[in-house]
């Protein structure tokens, strides 16, 4: 079983939107239908990805790097309900890693929060990220320093 991220396109992008989260989960992350628009009027600020287990989409995220600091940001990031639990989260997060490596070059990655998301800051930090003690529209803000 593999993990990948391939192109949110005309042929997956409902998937994309139909993939279903937990109530409680709901109010941690913006629906995926609203993330896609983000991303089709950001003027190339923001990309999406569609997160596969082989040729199945179990899974969304958006990413991308402000202009005007030039931060990198994981802005998005969801396994899908039926899916959560198995380890999948955590190999799409290291290919999310590489993937903004590739095409960013950053010294670090940032990625934002709800405070009540336990769950997110635990596989976060496991990852090595940190509180920068910053706070963006009431989420924590965490950074992965890198080594280049
Ligand atoms: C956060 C999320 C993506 C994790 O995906 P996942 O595929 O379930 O995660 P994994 O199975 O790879 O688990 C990774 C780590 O998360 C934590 N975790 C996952 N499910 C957990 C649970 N039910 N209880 C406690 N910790 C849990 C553990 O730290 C786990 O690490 P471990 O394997 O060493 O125990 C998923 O829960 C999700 O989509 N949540 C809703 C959207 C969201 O909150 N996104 C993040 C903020 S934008």
């Amino acid at each position: 079983m593999t993990i990948t991220l391939r192109e949110i396109n005309k042929d997956n992008w409902r998937t994309a939107a139909k993939l279903n989260l937990t109530e409680q989960q709901k109010t941690f992350i913006a629906p995926n239908w609203y993330s896609m628009l983000q991303v089709v009027y950001s003027g190339g600020e923001l990309y999406d990805r569609g997160i596969y287990l082989d040729d199945e989409m179990i899974g969304y995220t958006m990413m991308g790097q402000d202009p005007a600091n030039k931060r990198c940001y994981i802005d998005r990031f969801m396994i899908a309900l039926e899916h959560q639990g198995k380890g999948h989260g955590r190999v799409a997060m290291h290919a999310i890693i590489d993937a903004l490596k590739t095409r960013y070059n950053p010294d670090s990655i940032f990625i934002t929060f709800e405070p009540e998301n336990a769950i997110a800051r635990k596989l976060y930090e496991s990852l090595g990220f940190v509180d920068t003690g910053e706070l963006d529209d009431g989420e924590l803000v965490f950074r992965l320093p890198l080594t280049s």
